[in-house]
């Protein structure tokens, strides 16, 4: 699975590496660094949102540090 975490300028104020940092972390806690890839992608055109954009197959969620955990529960782990 491939999991697009935007590193554009709107989405970085919002704390992409915090995102990207909990994302990784949960990775290996579950051991799945050879199932689930993190990538850095441009600006996806939600600059808007709320939280850090983060696409998984064509769907782009709009993801905050503190809810990075939940994210990767349902959207992730679960998927
Ligand atoms: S900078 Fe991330 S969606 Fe635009």
């Amino acid at each position: 699975m491939d999991v697009y975490v935007c590193v554009g300028s709107s989405c970085h104020i919002k704390n992409t590496k915090g995102v990207i940092d909990k994302l990784n972390e949960r990775i290996k806690a579950e051991g799945l660094e050879d199932k689930v890839e993190l990538k850095g992608a441009f600006c996806m055109g939600e600059c808007s949102q709320q939280g850090v954009s983060v696409r998984i197959n064509d769907v782009i969620y709009s993801v905050m540090e503190e809810e990075a955990d939940k994210f990767f529960d349902e959207h992730i782990l679960n998927a």
